[in-house]
């Protein structure tokens, strides 16, 4: 195990936030994991960061504690039965990585989560979801070490309690397990998922008139290319905010009052997607200093180069602000503010 002191962190965040880590450890093994758990209970006794490829967090300030990245590599094939391939991967591939590799093997139902950024470790902290499929449609199992016991436990999809963005990794069990590998249920014979968004309008520009996987893929892929910051080009951590969630009689309520108001209905519920509300509110291409709200999407907060965390924080918190004032709905960050 290698211990980095008052290490740079800013090639291992995808805002691109010039934080440091007083200690820092990539870890490529259980063992090399168990070690650094065992030292910091003997001796450091600091908070711990898993990291995993740093695309849903933002630096506030250095992290006074442990940061573990998490290495551990491979997939694999583990079981297959008459409608599934079971694909064990571990937590320290990364996701779009992985996506790729079962697209190329036919294995469907990871074609809609194409180019998420961040690893595998990750895909079920937040339940990552994109174009109407989420990773609780095709989760298995996972295995997690308990930090406490020092154990490697099973968990099953019921006992994840999966939600939109959420998981119980994220609430009750926080900060108590580090996700070791994610085993996903791949069908033989696929199941499209096309309704979502714009993807049958990409399918038909690519010519394609028989959905495949990969077909769906390259249609994700050109969409998501298409609005979303590269943050090898732009700092972002992907949408910086949930869309809310509101009951029926408030969305019609605000339905008299802002008529192009999106919404999509769930039951009793209504999903308002919070790009809208936030480029209402004047937001989209916002940009002070380096800190800016993405001209192509305004759910997306953006670095421009030398944004410090405290800044992109600062403008979060205005937006919240000003969504709330107009549409009396409070925003939830869904980026992990380190
Ligand atoms: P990190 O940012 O490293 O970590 C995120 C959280 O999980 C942290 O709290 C960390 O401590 C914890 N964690 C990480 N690994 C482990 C582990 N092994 N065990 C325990 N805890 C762990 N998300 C979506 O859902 N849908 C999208 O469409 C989407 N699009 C995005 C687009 C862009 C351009 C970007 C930058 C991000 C996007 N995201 C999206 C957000 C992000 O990619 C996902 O949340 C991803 O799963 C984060 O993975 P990561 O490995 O980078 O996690
Ligand atoms: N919209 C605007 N203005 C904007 C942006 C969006 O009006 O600037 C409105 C439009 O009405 C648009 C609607 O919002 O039709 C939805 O926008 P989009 O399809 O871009 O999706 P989103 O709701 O903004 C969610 C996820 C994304 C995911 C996409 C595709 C959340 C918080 N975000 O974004 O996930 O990729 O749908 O499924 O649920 C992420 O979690 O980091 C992420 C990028």
């Amino acid at each position: 195990m290698t211990i980095f002191e008052n290490h740079s962190l800013l090639p291992y965040n995808t805002f691109g936030i010039a934080a440091k880590a007083r200690y820092f450890s990539p870890i490529g093994s259980l063992e090399q994991l168990d070690a650094c758990i065992s030292r910091n209970k003997k001796s450091f006794q600091l908070p711990l960061l898993i990291l995993g490829g740093g695309s849903n967090l933002l630096f506030t300030q250095d992290f006074n504690g442990w940061v573990i990245k998490n290495e551990i590599k491979g997939i694999e094939l583990v079981r297959e039965d008459e409608g599934y391939y079971y694909i064990k991967a571990m937590a320290g591939e990364n996701w779009h990585g992985l996506v790729m590799h079962c697209v190329a093997k036919n294995y469907a139902g990871l074609e809609n989560l194409s180019l998420i950024p961040g690893n595998v470790g990750a895909s079920p902290m937040q339940n990552i979801g994109a174009y109407g499929v989420e990773v609780k449609d095709v989760f298995f199992e996972l295995e997690a070490y308990h930090i406490a016991d020092r154990r490697v436990i099973k968990f099953s999809a019921t006992d994840c309690s999966f939600g939109y963005r959420e998981s119980v990794f994220k609430r009750a069990l926080k900060n108590q397990f580090i996700i070791l590998s994610v085993t996903y249920q791949l069908r033989k014979v696929p199941v499209f998922q096309t309704s979502y968004g714009a993807i049958e309008k990409e399918l038909e520009a690519m010519h394609v008139t028989t959905p495949s996987v990969k077909a769906i893929s390259d249609a994700v892929i050109r969409i998501r290319s298409s609005k979303l910051p590269d943050p090898a080009v732009i700092g972002n951590a992907g949408s910086f905010f949930k869309n809310p969630v509101i009951d029926v009689t408030q969305y019609d309520r605000l339905k008299k009052a802002f008529a192009g108001i999106p919404g999509y209905a769930q039951a009793n519920t209504v999903k308002v997607p919070a790009g809208w509300l936030i480029e209402q509110c004047g937001w989209k291409g916002y940009r002070q200093g380096d800190a800016g709200c993405y001209n192509k999407q305004a759910l997306v907060l953006v670095n421009y180069g030398h944004a410090t965390g405290a800044e992109i924080f600062d403008l979060s918190s205005s937006i919240i602000q000003s969504v709330e004032q107009k549409f009396g709905i409070l925003l939830e960050r869904e980026v992990n503010i380190i």
